[in-house]
Order: structure tokens, then sequence, then C-alpha cells
């Protein structure tokens, strides 16, 4: 029971699927919705209110589903249409929501919009897409000639050459993902109109991929965080959303800051509900994503401090440790050791589900399901890693410094089947995956963690429902207690006269809370905690609890 101010999705935890690789029910290999449909009972036992789908519309797949060439439909891969809305309705009937992956900077290629684009220069559709003649002075296609200096997320230039008409197509990602012009009017109603027509098969929002990069500005050389970029999400929420807050509204945006935050996420602007930032996943990165550095556990406090900070009383967070396009959390901010991985995987929820704001759960973190092994170059299928690699060697690198990289950093991580049994291939295929499963399925999987009352399976479940038991979970105000101590993380939680306490070792050693430095819990009722002994000041390996007070 949360009180009336909070929107629906503020006391709700978003649970996110990655279609290819969850559950395959035809045995191609490849998971699909009739997969996801066999597994709701899980999902509603774990307690989550919403699912968000990653792709599952008609892609060429080049950038697994990210590549987008028919936006109405559904990839026979994944299935039909008739099964999008059997599962659709079986979530409704659990009293869950669904939310779609709205890839609008982008199309595919392949894409008739595209496809009509590059038939030539006066082809009605040209202005539907980036075209650019060659760099002054420079011959067309020649090398250096791209418009701008822009590199694509991918490896390479962001420009590409098309012979036929001589001119230049942006690309920000793969060159199979030409960028929409959103200044044309009619790219932004197209858009728009397609967004209705899933609304009213009766999807409950959107996640919004790379949304802060649609609009753009090239002779000023910005591609985030454009001129026109309020002014068409606010358009968007208007002519898509119906301006109320019954949708979900999520947008992906790599670099936005606290301040620009704040303007999508007021609510009395009606852009979006929240927003995911990337600020405390490049914590662990150096010049690029492939330069892993040690993390700072202060700074990482400091980061999520900050956005909590900054959105306390205009705004939403989203909170996310893991997702499609991130090494797993267990292994990058926790300890994935056979002794600490349960508890590390535990503490990590803990923290974040305790932070002020939307948490969201990647598949299989529920099970602390940890990086995998790569033997060679031969065992990704990431565009993002398999270019990497290709343009790593061709400037020179070493075949072992650039896979020794790419392990702990690559996509992949996180798109290995989703591990449900200790079957052949987890259980998730009859087939050959895509991608091997991460051989330690035999110890992680969800039939062994569901049956096993102690496992990070109902630490997730029991995180889910105090958010849904109490307000103060939800609307709490939000504080960081001993932000310089490098191994607790600590915080409180305040909404009238209810205090929670939350106190958790981020360190496979033991620790001791300073004496005088967190509330005392004496006497406090113990919500969860993670072992035995929760009255000391001694904290175990990874051990986390919350208490609360009054
Ligand atoms: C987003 C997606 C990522 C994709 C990219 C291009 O960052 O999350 O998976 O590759 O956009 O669509």
């Amino acid at each position: 029971m949360t009180s009336s101010r909070a929107a629906w999705w503020q006391s709700a935890v978003v649970y996110q699927i990655y279609p290819r690789s969850f559950c395959d029910a035809s045995g191609n290999g490849i998971g699909d919705l009739a997969g996801i449909i066999t597994r709701l009972d899980y999902l509603q036992q774990l307690g989550v209110d919403v699912l968000w789908l990653s792709p599952m519309f008609p892609s060429p797949q080049d950038d697994a589903g990210y590549d987008i060439s028919d936006y109405q439909d559904i990839d026979p891969v994944f299935g039909t249409l008739a099964e999008f809305d059997r599962l659709l309705a079986e979530l409704h009937r659990r009293g869950m929501k669904l939310v779609l992956d709205l890839v609008v900077n982008h199309t595919s290629d392949e894409h008739p919009w595209f496809q009509q684009s590059r038939s030539g220069r006066d082809d009605p559709k040209r202005d539907w897409y980036w075209w650019r003649g060659p760099r002054a002075g420079m011959a067309a296609g020649a090398p250096g000639a791209e418009p701008t200096n822009w590199a694509s997320a991918f490896s390479g230039s962001a420009w590409q050459f098309d012979e036929a008409s001589g001119e230049y197509y942006l690309h920000l990602f793969s060159r199979k993902q030409p960028d929409l012009n959103w200044e044309n009017p009619q790219v932004r109603a197209a858009v728009y109109e397609m967004m209705r027509w899933w609304l009213a098969r009766g999807v409950d929002g959107f996640r919004m991929d790379v949304i802060n990069m649609i609009s753009k500005d090239l002779a000023a050389g910005e591609f985030m965080h454009g001129p026109r970029l309020h002014e068409f999400v606010a358009e968007m929420h208007r002519e898509a959303l119906g301006g109320g807050t019954e949708l979900l509204s999520v947008g992906e945006m790599p670099g936005v800051t606290v301040e620009e935050a704040r303007l999508f996420t007021d609510p009395a602007r009606a852009e979006l509900d929240m927003g995911f930032q990337f600020e405390h996943v490049a914590l662990d990165q150096g010049a690029s994503k492939w330069d892993l550095v040690p993390l700072d556990l202060r700074l990482l406090k400091a980061s999520l401090n900050r956005w909590q900070v900054g959105l306390a009383d205009v705004g939403w967070n989203s909170l996310y440790w893991d997702n499609h396009d991130q090494p797993r959390a267990v292994s990058r901010f926790g300890d994935d050791s056979p002794e600490h991985r349960r508890a590390s995987a535990t503490c990590l929820a803990t923290l974040l589900h305790l932070h002020r704001g939307t948490p969201y759960v990647y598949q299989g973190e529920e099970l602390g399901m940890a990086n995998t092994q790569f033997l060679d170059i031969s065992a990704y299928r990431d565009i993002e890693s398999v270019n990497y690699y290709a343009e790593a060697l061709s400037l020179g690198m070493e075949v072992e410094a650039v896979l020794h990289s790419m392990a702990p950093r690559s996509r992949d991580n996180a798109r290995t089947p989703m591990q449900w049994d200790d079957s052949s291939h987890a259980g998730f295929t009859q087939g050959i995956p895509w991608l091997p499963v991460n051989p330690n399925y035999v110890v992680v999987n969800a039939a062994a963690a569901v049956a096993e009352p102690g496992s990070t399976f109902h630490h997730f479940r029991r995180l889910i429902e105090l958010r849904h038991e109490l307000p103060v979970v939800v609307e709490g105000r939000f504080e960081l207690l001993l932000p310089e101590h490098g191994q607790i993380w600590a915080l409180t939680r305040t909404l009238g006269n209810q205090l929670l306490v939350m106190v958790a070792n981020c360190s496979s050693r033991p620790v001791t809370v300073p004496a005088g430095s967190v509330p005392d819990v004496a006497g406090a009722r113990l919500l969860l905690s993670t072992h035995p002994g929760a009255a000391s000041r001694d904290l175990q390996p990874w051990e986390s609890r919350i208490h609360l007070v009054g």
C-alpha cells in the first residue's frame, strides 16, 4: 500500500527480458515469445510488476534486434503477433504490465523507409535520414571526406558512403542502423502513429533507446542533447503517451547529467517518467569502455548519492546495475568466486533496491548470474565486441591483450542464456543455443534457487515485497551515511516517523560498523538480513541488513 501521491510505476519493479536469451520453446536455439509465456509463473512468484522486452520486431539482427526493419510486427524467429497478444493477455491477467523497447533514433537499413530514402536524392523520404555530401573541398568517398569526424559506437566512422548517390548517411551505431532525421515532421508523425498502434494493442509503456540522441546539430557537432531534444520528447509525450502518467516511459540517456535528468523527469514538463543514466557504470573504465580500472567504492556511493540528491524534490530515478549492455554486476561490483557470489549478489540488490527510484532487474540477476568465459574471438557474438577486436588488431594490438580487455567488458556476458535448471543448456533450449550457456549453470540456476529459501531469488523476492508493503521504501527521504568509508555502504530512508536503516559490507573481508555512525537499531524490526547475528556491529563479507525503526 503506497500513498496516493506515488504513481504506480514508483512502487513497481521492472524485469527486463532479453528475448533471444530467455527461453526457447521452438528448439531453434533462440529464445521466443512462446518461451516467455511458459515462464510467467516464475516471474509472478518473484513479484515483479512490469516486463520490459528488448526488441522482438522483424530485424536483420545486425545489433541483436536494435536494428528494426518493421516496427509493427514480430520477427518470425521470436513468434507472431498472435503470440504477442497472448503474452500480453497472460500478463494482464496476472496483474502485470508490459513495456516495449522503442528504438527510434535509428532504423535498420533494411527498413522500407530507408530503402526508399537511399533510392535517390529526389525520393520524398530522402530527408527522413541524415544524408550529406563530402566535407567541403574534398572528393566524395575519399579518405577523411566524411561530413563530420563522428565515430560510430561500434568502431569506425559514423558516416557510410553511398556510391549510387555520392552522399553519406549518418549511423551513430552500425552502418546497418541509419539515424532517423527527427527534424522532419513526417518522421515524428510516423513514430507517434506506430506508438499509438502498440498502445491500442494494450502495451503499458516504452523504454526508449538512446532517446537523448534524437536531436542533432551537425554544424555545432552535437549528437547528444541537441537543441530540440526536450521539444521532441515533450511532443512525443503529448502525441503518443496522452500526456498522462498511466503509462511508463523510461529513456535511455548515455551521458545525461543530473541537471538534464531533472528537466526530463519533472512531472510538470510531461516528458519522461524516468531515465537511465550511465554515470555509475562508467566508474570502472578508463580511456574507453575496454579499459578496465579498479573501482573505488567511495566514488560509486558518491555517484549514486549525487543522483539521489539531485532528483530528491523533482523528478525520479531508475535504478540498475545490470542490463543487456553491461557486464554482470556480481562479477563487476561484487565477487563472483564460489565463496562470495551469492552474498555479494544479494548485497548489491539490497543496496540498489533501497535507493529512491524504480529498480530494474535484468534476467538472471535474481539468480546471481555471473560473467561467462570466452576461449577465443569465435566465442563472441556481439557486433560491438567483434568490431572492436578487428579494429584493435588493425591498430597493432596483440591478440592476447585485446581478448584480455574484452572478456570482462563484452555485452555478451549479459546475453548468455537464462539458467533455468541443471539439464543440458541449462534448460534454455532443446537445440543448440545461439550463445553458449555459462558453465556455472549446474550450480547457478532458477530451479535450485526457487527450491532454496536462502537463495538470491528469495532475497530479491523479499526486496520486491518490501517495496510493495512499505511506502517508506518508495517515497522515503534518502540519506547516505559514512560516505568516506571504503567498505561499508550505509543509508537511511525516512517517511513520517518511519526510519529504514540499511548497512552493507561491500567487500570480501569482515568489517565493523564504527560506533555511533548509523542510527541505533536496538529493538527495531529486522526486515531483511543475509547472515545470523544481525544485532552486532560486525559485518561478514557482503553481509547486508535492513531495519525498520518506528
Ligand atoms: C542502446 C541499446 C543497445 C544498442 C544501442 C543501439 O544503447 O541498449 O543494445 O546497441 O542502443 O540501438
